[in-house]
């Protein structure tokens, strides 16, 4: 084992312990935003972020990225490319993946979101995040929350039967590797941790092969 790759560890660890605190943060957020300075009429949002309610005054046009990162300061959602097509900032939304750049917040008012600090704590990892330390599924760890986000969904999605491009018989969707790349093909992964990604989520999902 490498220097660097105690590193990587340590890091993800760190932030986890971040992910921990975050809770704690959105509570203090709660409170309204300031009215805009240039007059621009605020719309009233409430959230169930990571089983927190959240209320906020936003911007109409804030997106739901936006109003996570910048308003709720969770900042384990990442902001990759703000167009759609990185899946960096992917979190879920009423039990579906959603990129949340592409969204407003006002949008989603009264809906629930998880982000990746609502998944698990330092303490009691996410199966999926636990699956990722083992097999290595990241290195800088920049896509790694969407990544996460959208492989705990893939899975469910996958036991609820929802068929995908590759799938070849739509009554019975078969778990294999060509339906986890399928799916997780709009998370980016810059630094190309794909096939140990497909590992953790094999192995979260107790397949031994494809
Ligand atoms: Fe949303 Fe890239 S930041 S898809
Ligand atoms: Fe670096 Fe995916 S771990 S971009």
């Amino acid at each position: 084992m490498t220097s660097d790759h105690v590193t990587r560890r340590g890091l993800f660890q760190g932030g986890a312990a971040l992910a921990a605190t975050a809770p704690l943060v959105s509570q203090a957020m709660a409170a309204p935003a300031q009215p805009s300075s240039k007059g621009t009429p605020m719309s009233p949002v409430e959230l169930t972020v990571n089983g927190r309610e959240v209320h906020l005054q936003l911007d109409p046009r804030t997106t739901l990225l936006d109003a996570l990162r910048e308003h709720l300061h969770l900042t384990g959602t990442k902001k990759g490319c703000d167009h759609g097509q990185c899946g960096a900032c992917t979190v879920i939304v009423e039990g579906r993946r959603i990129n949340s750049c592409l969204t407003l917040a006002v949008m989603h008012d009264g809906e629930k979101v998880t982000t990746i600090e609502g998944l698990g704590t330092p303490e009691a990892l996410h199966p999926m995040q636990k699956a990722f330390i083992v097999h290595d599924g990241y290195q800088c760890g920049y896509c790694t929350p969407g990544q996460i986000c959208s492989a705990v969904s893939v899975l469910e999605e996958i036991d609820a039967g929802i068929p995908s491009h590759v799938t070849e018989d739509l009554a019975q969707v078969a778990f294999s590797d060509a339906e986890l790349r399928e799916r997780m093909s709009g998370n980016i992964c810059r630094c190309a941790a794909y096939s140990n990604i497909i590992a953790a989520m094999r192995d979260v999902a107790g397949e031994t092969q494809a």
